[in-house]
């Protein structure tokens, strides 16, 4: 099969595919996603077969508004009506009890559905030409990280589907806020764009973090919430360590601005150390790092340069979710064998840019205790 690819005046041609229970992959916000017939078991298997996922991780059913989603799930409770009213269109995924209509197929089994609006202007015009809820992982090969652009799309499922539709680079470059509202108390399974804080305060109440948000991983014997979580994510190929500090744990920049220089010192001190030591072991070195810092990094020893790359700014969380995902890739490209990265305060969207961070070093961290 040839993928082709289409701008957004693909939009009609796309959803012809889709009716005819072929796949295509789709721009969000977040990531792209490769979509299908919510509805048609037989859609579900492609999708999981052209991922290589397993079919035990369910998918999210995108809808284009929250009428949409009325049908897919027994009960539509006030919370969650309330949440949808005001956080969609946007990057957040509801686990909510599913209805009949809604294949086990597409739910990994489960008696719940994750349901989502995203706001790309052409994602809702795609949607809504279907006229159907449309299936969507993100459209990467399972354990890659997340497509943020088409080519990655291209790179990863070229041959195994129908079509992308290519609207640029996703904004956010991380994938939703995951909150399951199917229990007693409303559960974030995954960090995302919408943080924590702004859930509670729209709902008037405190949201548990899932236990396995904070180890990234599960257990032995233990089942996952969202399955997705047992799973290696977001790898890059490279061995990945992420340098953090007690401080940094614990607190974060709303602190004096001498404090701040110093852990970004000691951060980049033990860096290009560790650096220098791998380059002359023979390996290629990436280091992770932000606009704030990156003067603080060793760019080559020798002839041998030293791959650093930018996330965007500290200030600015967003800057640095958009472009995660890419810069992953980008190391798998430049043949990095190891990378460093830096650590970043986890408030407000800095709790899920470090949760993928976690994730892509497979939970290799190394804190910096205090010198003597
Ligand atoms: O931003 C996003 O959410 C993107 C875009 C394309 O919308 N989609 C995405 O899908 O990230 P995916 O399949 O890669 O991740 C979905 C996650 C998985 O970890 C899965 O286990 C979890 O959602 N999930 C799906 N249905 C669930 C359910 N019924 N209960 C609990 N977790 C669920
Ligand atoms: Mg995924």
């Amino acid at each position: 099969m040839e993928t082709i690819i289409k701008g957004i005046d693909g939009v009609e041609e796309a959803a012809e595919v889709i009716k005819r229970g072929g796949l295509v992959a789709f721009p969000t916000e977040t990531v792209y996603g490769l979509g299908g017939n919510a509805l048609d078991p037989e859609v579900a298997r492609r999708i999981y077969a052209a991922k290589g996922r397993p079919s035990d991780n369910p998918l999210i059913v995108h809808v284009s508004s929250a009428e949409e989603a009325e049908p897919l799930v027994s009960v539509l409770s006030e919370t969650a009506r309330r949440l949808m009213s005001r956080f969609w269109p946007g990057p957040l995924t509801l686990v909510l009890p599913k209805s009949e209509r809604v294949p086990y197929e597409t739910t990994g089994g489960l008696d719940t559905v994750a349901l989502r609006c995203p706001e790309n202007k052409c994602t809702l015009e795609f949607i809504r030409a279907c006229g159907l809820p449309i299936a969507g992982p993100s459209a990467n090969t399972s354990g890659k990280p997340s497509p943020t652009e088409a080519r990655h799309v291209y790179e990863d499922l070229q041959g195994r589907i129908e079509m992308i539709l290519d609207d640029g680079e996703a904004s956010i470059g991380v994938e939703s806020t995951i909150l399951d509202l199917s229990g007693e108390t409303p559960t974030l399974l995954r960090p995302g764009a919408v943080t924590a804080a702004e859930l509670e305060s729209a709902l008037g109440r405190s949201v548990v973090i899932d236990p396995a948000v904070l180890s990234g991983s599960v257990g032995e014997g233990v089942h996952p919430k969202a399955p997705g979580m047992k799973y290696r994510h977001y790898a890059p190929k490279a061995k990945m360590t992420l340098v953090t500090t007690a401080f940094l744990r614990e607190k974060d920049f709303r602190v004096a601005e001498s404090e701040r220089v110093r852990e970004d010192e000691r951060i980049a001190d033990f860096i290009n150390e560790e650096t220098e030591i791998s380059v002359k072991a023979g390996n290629r070195v990436g280091i992770l790092c932000c606009r704030e810092t990156e003067e603080l990094y060793r760019t080559g020893y020798g002839n041998i340069k030293v791959d650093i790359k930018l996330l965007g700014s500290r200030e600015d969380p967003l800057s640095m979710t958009h472009t995660l995902f890419r810069l992953l890739r980008e190391f798998d490209a430049d043949a990095v064998d190891e990378i460093f990265a830096e650590s970043y305060p986890e408030r407000g969207v800095g709790f899920a840019l470090m949760n993928r961070l976690r994730k892509a070093s497979g939970m290799r961290e190394e804190l910096l205790t205090e010198e003597e």
